[in-house]
């Protein structure tokens, strides 16, 4: 059998992967072992360096683009060919788990050195990509290093984001490229990119659940995220009579509670949360002068959220007298089709390596929902324990984070050779 090909899957390796994971959970590692490793702070720029200096050890070259997405490049036989694409996000919530993100750039490197090593030259070049802030917590909106990347939003408007401490982005971004520099991609961001696949963690139940190791993904919901602004008075809290007050938190109590209960569906297919809650100045006995807070609503279908977003609206008109208050949306993703070539090769190779595997849905958001618009794309998703995601107790197992690293390597390659 001397010269028989080695698919690049065989190539994969379980416990490097695994000690990847092990190795970028020390950047930013929390008691709780999760990671608080949000975008452009120190942590995220020791994950940058920590994947160049692995880059640079198997000879792959490394860049960032103005946004600070970093690349990894293995070429390809037809350097002018269009590369194949996969990757995920190395910054994470504040709290948040080691896997969600990370797990896509690591897949992305993995095959990347499974290729290297069953010694498989493939037409296109592959590239592995970390995007830059996905999550969307420091700094808003998320998934935006994708987003930069393929036209939907402006450099100049996110360069001038701030997060909720008022550093600028800009400033956040060059602190980071100074501590984790990689050479720059002159000119504009964005160039054209054959096909993108990213694998992830589920970050729901399903796949436990029906005991599946692959999830074939589809489509991604549609997402909206919006900041409500209460103006009060602030107010002598043993002073100050009813008829005098104008409590900003009671207003955006009344508010919230009128949203929680317009957003409860039978079917329990729209998704609503209030994730953040400032309540100024934050004094015990002061009336509070002023609330802002945060609204993430999500919905397969992009009617439903136009008129959930419509109810909010006069939601926030009817309930907050005596204090004025106003809704601004900050993002509005429409849902995501997944290519149905990519969504038959992902389900092709998984059967092909004998993994159990199911279609569905992503519930979550993710960089691919951009670069989907730009070229075709998909998804693959491997369980994790109890679907549990955004949050320190996030887990997932060594196999099946392999399993979804072969199946993406064999998606790579025949991308690649096309
Ligand atoms: C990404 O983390 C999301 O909020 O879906
Ligand atoms: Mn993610
Ligand atoms: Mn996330």
């Amino acid at each position: 059998m001397s010269g028989a090909r080695i698919p690049p899957s065989g190539a994969v390796n379980e416990q490097r992967l695994w000690q990847r994971h092990a190795d970028m959970a020390k950047l930013g590692g929390t008691p709780k072992g999760g990671v608080n490793r949000q975008a452009l702070s120190p942590e995220d720029a020791a994950a940058r360096n920590q994947l160049a200096a692995w880059a640079k050890a198997r000879g792959f070259a490394t860049f960032t683009d103005p946004i600070g997405n970093l690349f990894v490049r293995r070429d390809g036989i037809d350097a002018d060919a269009n590369p194949v694409m996969s990757g995920s996000h190395m910054d994470s919530q504040p709290t948040g788990g080691r896997f969600d993100g990370m797990y896509g750039v690591l897949a992305a490197f993995e095959a990347l050195e499974a290729l290297e090593d069953a010694g498989i030259r493939t037409r296109r070049p592959v590239m592995a990509v970390a995007w830059t802030n996905e999550e969307g917590s420091r700094f808003q909106p998320g998934a935006m290093g994708s987003a930069v990347f393929a036209g939907h939003y402006r450099l100049d408007e996110m360069l001038a984001q701030k997060d909720w401490k008022g550093v600028l982005l800009e400033d956040a971004l060059a602190e980071t490229l100074k501590a984790a520099p990689t050479p720059l991609r002159a000119g504009p961001p964005g160039f054209p990119v054959d096909s993108y696949v990213e694998a992830h963690i589920e970050q729901g139940p399903r796949l436990e659940n029906e005991n599946k190791t692959i999830g074939v993904v589809t489509a991604i919901q549609g997402s909206r995220r919006y900041i409500v602004t209460v103006e009060g008075e602030e107010a002598h809290a043993g002073t100050t009579p009813r008829a005098a007050r104008k409590d900003a938190y009671a207003a955006a109590t009344r508010i919230a509670a009128a949203m929680y209960a317009a957003t409860t569906d039978a079917e329990d297919t729209l998704r609503f949360t209030i994730g953040r809650v400032e309540v100024a100045p934050g004094s015990p006995n002061t009336v509070p002068g002023k609330v802002t807070f945060t609204i993430d609503m999500r919905h397969p279908q992009d009617a439903v959220l136009e008129t959930h977003e419509r109810t909010l609206k006069a939601i926030v008109a009817a309930k907050a007298a005596p204090c004025p208050a106003a809704l601004e949306r900050v993002t509005n993703v429409a849902p995501t089709d997944f290519d149905p070539k990519v969504i038959g090769l992902v389900r092709e190779k998984a059967q092909a390596l004998g993994l159990s595997n199911m279609d569905m849905p992503s519930g979550a958001g993710h960089d691919a929902m951009h670069i989907a618009r730009l070229c075709p794309a998909g998804m693959i998703f491997v369980p994790c324990e109890r679907g549990i995601s955004h949050n320190e107790s996030e887990n997932a197992t060594p196999q099946d984070l392999a399993a979804g690293t072969r199946v993406l390597v064999e998606v790579l390659e025949a991308l690649a050779n096309r």
